[in-house]
């Protein structure tokens, strides 16, 4: 079992009051809270061992490459990839599959080739690829999905065709909580020899991600919304497909040498990460990995589970108000309509009880077209939410019903 007290203890953000009632946060999957723990590694970098990383012989500089390297390292373990070598350091999910797009796909993509990715996708795993479509020719595809928020794989056959030059899919969607089959959909992907990308934003802040047994080609996640700061995150990527990828971007450390006439570019990762990185936010990464390993992933997804159970149970059997996203299998997040009431009031009358939630198109404006609905309500848990906080979940929606009754 989780001590929900001492873990609360450990995120000061939690302890105040919002309008007059306590605070109950609710908005994990737009950005998580960060642990004393995070926030200490981050401050005590810049107390004790700021300097840039890689190029300095003075002390200061190797304890900072360590930090950053040994941050590496956790990121490595936390995916169970192969090498450390298959961890690139960038700014969060968006940044890696942009990178994915214009380093791995972009070089092989002709007029007419497709990409294939669901209709579930957050924006950062649609445009990156619309964009790509217009700089080449190439078709965007898409999976489509059922109404109970699963994707709809009738058509997949089809869909993975000797056009398809890449799958990019969501493990966790942010705006139902549906857990897609992925490790299905890579099979079926590799069966044609099609790479597949995992946008793994919404599942690694609450699922054990194996990517060596997933057998994905790419997984990109953010930092930030699994209880590390923002600007950081990670692209894993297979060292045989980041071997013969092209840089992204150019600069200071991607490279071994330079001269007017030839640059010869720098190995596995640092070929990725040009400029001086994000190092206080890898080491703030690092401690937040290191925080979930030691609550333990499985105690976290299972505390998870019965919170998103216990809230989808009590919601579902108030009246008026229709849930978007009843998938079988889900994580973390709970989207819903009230009846007569657009969810921005709803959250605006939320935060009149302390209480945090999303109100919006959660950036799946595609998902929101398919629903026939401007926007949703989300509440999206944590392993600091409590069953206190369910029930607050619940009051605020009675609250909203009175008021426009
Ligand atoms: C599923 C999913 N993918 C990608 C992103 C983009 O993450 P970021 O804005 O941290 O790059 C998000 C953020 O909400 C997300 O939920």
């Amino acid at each position: 079992m989780i001590d929900i007290q001492a873990v609360r203890n450990d995120f000061p953000i939690l302890h105040q009051n919002v309008n007059d009632h306590p605070l109950v946060y609710l908005d994990n999957a737009a950005s998580s809270q960060k642990p004393l723990q995070v926030i200490d590694a981050v401050a005590n970098y810049y107390k004790e061992d700021n300097a840039n990383v890689h190029r300095g012989v003075h002390r200061l500089s190797q304890r900072a490459t360590d930090a950053y390297e040994g941050a590496r390292s956790k990121v490595r373990g936390f995916l169970n990839a192969a090498s450390d070598k298959e961890i690139v350091f960038v700014r969060g999910a968006t940044e890696a599959v942009n990178l994915i797009a214009q380093s791995f796909v972009r070089p092989m993509l002709n007029k007419d080739d497709e990409i294939l990715i669901s209709h579930m996708e957050h924006h950062a795993n649609i445009v990156p690829w619309q964009m790509l479509c217009e700089q080449t020719g190439a078709k965007l595809k898409v999976i489509p999905m059922t109404m109970a928020g699963d994707l709809d794989l009738s058509t997949l056959d089809d869909l993975l065709n000797e056009r398809t030059k890449i799958l990019a899919v969501g493990h966790v969607s942010n705006a139902l909580g549906t857990v897609n089959p992925i490790k299905d959909l890579i099979k079926k992907a590799h069966a044609k020899d099609i790479p597949v990308l995992i946008d793994g934003a919404q599942a690694v802040p609450h699922l054990t991600v194996d990517v060596q047994d997933l057998d994905c080609d790419f997984y990109v996640f953010s930092g930030h919304k699994m209880f590390a700061p923002t600007g950081i995150g990670a692209l894993y990527g297979k060292q045989s497909l980041l071997d013969d990828m092209p840089p992204w971007q150019g600069g200071g450390d991607m490279i071994l040498s330079v001269s007017f006439e030839h640059t010869q570019y720098n190995e596995l990762p640092y070929k990725f990460e040009a400029g001086t990185p994000n190092i206080a936010g890898a080491i703030g990464l690092g401690a937040a990995i290191d925080y979930m390993q030691g609550l333990g992933i499985s105690k976290i997804a299972q505390y998870e589970h019965d919170l998103l159970v216990a809230a989808t149970e009590k919601v579902s059997a108030m009246d008026g108000i229709r849930i978007i996203g009843t998938a079988k299998e889900k994580a973390s997040v709970l989207s819903f309509m009230i009846d007569g009431v657009h969810p921005h009031d709803v959250g605006t009358i939320f935060d009149q009880q302390g209480v945090a939630i999303r109100t919006g198109h959660h950036c799946a404006q595609p998902v929101m077209q398919f629903y026939g609905i401007p926007a949703t309500a989300r509440a999206s848990f944590a392993f600091y939410n409590t069953m206190e906080e369910v029930d607050a979940l619940v009051s605020g929606i009675k609250k909203v019903q009175e008021l426009f009754a």
